[in-house]
């Protein structure tokens, strides 16, 4: 990627400002071990925690997924951002004035600046039509509207909810006179061009605007709703270079902080239930806009939380949408529950008429667990009066039980039903177990899990387990990372190093890392691990250095322990020298070729004395 060379100083001074623990504990729940902090990966599902933080090197590393870098790097990964981003974030943060050209990097080169121009042109007209609603006559209907819904003047202020009034050209003659392009309005969404190309029209008229934001709180989209009865009831921008609306959720920017605190996401299925819910005292709640969950929202909220709570509508729309969603957030690892509501009352509808208390206490605080929604939703199809229908929900529920990983599970439900219909345990227990069966031979043979909403889980607990115990490296590669890990934090090591074994060191990316070293020092850089990761930009080699920190233990470090690594990473091109020479005699042996056959002997065994030699000199 091309972009303009971002100031050393502004590195610095990002990492300075943005302590690698306090990054870091934005997303991840971390807690003390020692010299380290520990949590569970935010980049990987895992249920024991491999993710490690070292306050005192600014770095975190993951033993099971192998991600590690500074406190840029963690955004960069945790946010999807490029590094040119990642740093231009975090400087705003800081407020570090941002003053390198190319600062507004990707928007800039890919479409001129037009990105920037319609978030602008979106913060805008969101003001006009908070303006327009709150202050103005043409917004007086609407306020009252929203009033008579219970929606507060806070709530209104905090979702900066609007008025765009019935004219047709209020947002466009408000553009117009800013000199904004309109053709690019229209492509962003805010416009429509007029059937006979002449000029452009406002796309939102007498509706109620809701604002939607980017994970980065920016307005990239509005939404609008009817006063009254219509259709359609809600208008959404389309979809533009800015608003994807299989990859937003609305409110996410403001449930983050709630969201990661509590590693847990509550789904609304509507706006005005997100608003609700919000001084209701749910924080961490988010919408899908005008469409289903899709995959893609499902690995943003793994990325985020660990458990999502669906508080769909209680209609059997809302249900039916929740039996779809249940299995698309447990694939990307999620413990998913359900919050019920009454039939038919979505939980703007609950608030209003029980109040915020009922709401949290009944609904939100106490959600079944996905199994049991399960199970509910399936009870409803069958008329449990009737002999048969009881039969039928007997065998559906256990098909539904049957799919459980965990024995212990499968068990607590199987009693419930047993208690519920007054069967024998054993005989639903022998259904269970011939579902299992079923389902074993009917899946494919490589696959060898039997839960077919299940299969991202197992796998990533197949991973895990693979992954998380560390590889035994051989002797030279443990000599080299040691050494390197010594380096990183002592310049007269590195001098040491460099003069006695330059860049020999056998792994590849050590002898870059090394080399990169060598450089950052003799450009008159102190030791500062996290900055020096900062100046690679390469995310092997940032991985590599994190892990080398990571493993460096409290070994006191002097020069024969210096000598030893070294002499360690020397041996081995020697040795491998001998082995090609073992296999050049025993090719000679065999081609008849004695004379070089013990040419070649005598070599090698100067070679091994030599080889000896150096190692007895320590003593
Ligand atoms: P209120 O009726 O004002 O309480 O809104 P709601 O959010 O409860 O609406 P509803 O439960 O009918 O729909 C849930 C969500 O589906 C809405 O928030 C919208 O995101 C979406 N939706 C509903 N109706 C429409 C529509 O006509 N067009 C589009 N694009 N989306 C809609
Ligand atoms: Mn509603």
């Amino acid at each position: 990627m091309a972009y303009e060379k971002i100031p050393d100083s502004v590195i610095e001074a990002v990492l300075k400002h943005h302590d690698i623990v306090e990054t870091v504990g934005k997303y991840v729940h971390l807690s003390k071990h020692g010299k380290y902090m520990k949590g569970l990966c935010p980049f990987h599902s895992e249920k024991s925690p491999s993710f490690t933080v070292t306050p005192e090197k600014g770095i975190f590393y993951c033993y099971g997924c192998g991600k590690g870098g500074n406190a840029i790097k963690f955004i960069e990964e945790i946010e999807e951002y490029s590094f040119p981003e990642a740093i231009r974030i975090m400087a705003e943060e800081a407020n570090i004035p941002i003053t390198w050209s190319g600062s507004q990097e990707r928007q800039q080169s890919a479409d001129g600046g037009d990105r920037d121009t319609l978030i602008e042109a979106h913060e805008l007209s969101v003001k006009l039509y908070h303006y327009l609603l709150m202050n103005t006559t043409h917004g007086q209907t609407a306020l009252q509207y929203l009033r008579n819904r219970g929606v507060t003047d806070k709530q209104i202020d905090h979702f900066m909810i609007g008025y765009a009034p019935p004219e047709w050209d209020t947002l466009t003659r408000f553009l117009e006179k800013r000199e904004y392009n309109l053709a690019l309005m229209e492509k962003g969404g805010l416009l429509i061009a007029k059937q006979d190309k002449s000029g452009y029209i406002d796309r939102f008229r007498d509706r109620i605007m809701f604002p939607i934001w980017n994970r980065d709180g920016k307005v990239i989209a509005l939404a609008g709703r009817m006063l009254g009865e219509g259709q359609p009831k809600y208008l959404n921008s389309p979809e533009t270079m800015l608003f994807n609306k299989s990859r937003n959720l609305y409110n996410f920017h403001h449930a983050r902080t709630a969201m990661r605190k509590s590693r847990r996401i509550v789904l609304f299925e509507g706006y005005m239930d997100v608003i609700k819910a919000w001084s209701a005292g749910v924080h961490n709640g988010v919408a899908s806009m005008g469409t289903a969950l899709t995959e893609e929202h499902a690995s943003i909220l793994q990325r985020n939380v660990e458990e999502a709570v669906l508080c769909y509508d209680g209609d059997n729309a809302g249900q039916a949408a929740a039996l779809k969603t249940i299995p698309l957030l447990e694939r990307v690892g999620l413990r998913v529950q359900v919050a019920m509501l009454p039939r038919g009352m979505d939980p703007d509808e609950y608030i209003e008429k029980h109040g915020a208390d009922a709401f949290m206490r009944e609904t939100i605080e106490h959600p079944v667990s996905a199994t049991k929604f399960r199970l509910l939703y399936a009870k409803k199809n069958h008329i449990l009066l009737e002999e048969e229908g009881q039969k039928n929900y007997l065998l559906e529920a256990v098909g539904i039980i049957a799919v459980l990983d965990s024995p212990t599970e499968r068990e607590f439900y199987l009693k419930e039903l047993s208690r519920e219909f007054d069967m024998s345990l054993d005989s639903l227990k022998q259904d269970c177990f011939d579902r299992r069966q079923q389902l074993q031979k009917m899946k494919p043979q490589r696959d060898n899990n039997d839960n077919s909403w299940n299969n991202g889980r197992n796998e990533n607990r197949e991973n895990r387990r693979t992954s998380s115990a560390p590889p035994v490296l051989p002797a030279y590669q443990v000599a080299e990372r040691k050494l390197l890990a010594q380096m990183l934090q002592d310049a007269d090591t590195a001098n040491t190093v460099h003069q006695k074994l330059g860049e020999a060191f056998n792994v590849e990316d050590h002898a870059a890392l090394a080399a990169y070293l060598y450089a950052y020092y003799a450009q008159g850089h102190d030791p500062d691990v996290s900055r020096f990761i900062a100046s690679l930009q390469d995310s092997r080699l940032e991985r590599t250095a994190a892990s080398i920190l990571m493993t460096d233990d409290d070994i006191p470090f002097d020069e024969h322990l210096l000598a030893d690594y070294v002499n360690e990473i020397l041996k081995v091109p020697k040795f491998r020298e001998i082995e090609q020479m073992k296999e050049a005699m025993v090719r000679a042996e065999r081609s008849g070729d004695m004379l070089k056959a013990a040419q070649i002997a005598i070599e090698m065994n100067a070679l091994e004395r030599q080889l000896k030699g150096r190692q007895d000199d320590r003593f």
